[in-house]
């Protein structure tokens, strides 16, 4: 069986190339929703239904493990599909979110004391993250920050130019606008990291970056090693099928410009699932 990484487009795939460079021998399925992308601005309801036809699609493949690599993903949808859908349809896979191992990782790992998070407005209007640092790390301010833009610059491969810069500058200016002290950025949206090298020309330097790969690869290496009985279903084939809900080609032209290699994807249709 694999492991699937889902996300509603391409960002995913920063989290999927740090999780294949850390476990690259199991055999993975990418599905991106990138028909249906973006899905920041989206209802609950509507993000709930689009992520759990995702899950239903990769539970009726050979999927023991699915992690929701959609920060907006995680946060809506996830808990309905864990308490409810999972229980009744596979209750022997699972299906992991981003939010939580990020915010272990922060009160974990780094020294912030003033955390400036950029996501997409469902993931700012969730308060999921600021739930959640209050729980674990109840002394850390949070400064959240939607940035709407960023997503569609993303999805149509402008990953430089003046444009995108004045849209990071401006973002930058209201998030120390809210709170100077901001120590550390971290990139609450999948899509992000792939802007990180502007990203990083804008933002001070003595401000830490965090990107969600680099924090969730090594909590599923974790994970699989505290959850034999999942570990052990998994085939080490080192193979990815890369799947997409729109045109195959748009989807190879650039996930082989951000993962580094050609990449051949089938297109599927979730509606019906
Ligand atoms: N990449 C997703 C996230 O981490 C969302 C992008 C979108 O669909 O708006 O939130």
């Amino acid at each position: 069986m694999k492991i699937a990484i889902f996300d509603s487009g391409f960002g995913g795939l920063t989290v999927f190339g740090a999780i294949r460079r850390l476990l690259p021998s199991y055999d993975y399925v990418y599905l991106g929703d990138n028909a249906r992308t973006p899905y920041g601005h989206r209802s609950f309801e509507v993000v709930y239904r689009f992520t759990a036809q995702a899950v239903r699609y990769l539970l009726a493949g050979d999927c023991a493990l699915i992690v929701i690599a959609c920060n907006t993903a995680s946060a809506k949808a996830l808990r309905s599909i864990q308490q409810t859908l999972l229980p009744t349809l596979a209750p022997t896979r699972r299906v992991l979110g981003i939010i939580r191992p990020s915010v272990e990782a922060l009160a974990r790992d780094h020294d912030a004391r003033t955390v400036a998070l950029w996501g997409t407005a469902g993931t700012v209007q969730s308060e999921s993250y600021a739930i959640e640092l209050a729980k674990l790390a109840p002394k850390m301010r949070l400064v959240q920050m939607a940035c709407p833009l960023l997503v569609p610059l993303v999805e149509s491969g402008e990953l430089s130019g003046a444009g995108l810069d004045y849209f990071l500058q401006k973002y930058w200016a209201q998030t120390v606008a809210e709170d100077p002290t901001v120590d550390s950025l971290l990139l609450a949206c999948t899509h992000y990291p792939l802007l990180l090298p502007r990203i990083r020309a804008v933002v001070p330097e003595e401000v830490e970056i965090l990107s969600q790969g680099a924090i969730v690869a090594p909590s599923l290496a974790d994970y699989l090693l505290r959850h034999p009985e999942i570990e052990g279903r998994l085939s080490r084939g080192g193979q990815t099928t890369f799947l997409t809900t729109d045109h195959s080609e748009d989807f190879d032209r650039l996930a082989e410009l951000f993962l580094g290699h050609p990449v051949e994807s089938a297109k599927i249709d979730l509606a019906e699932s």
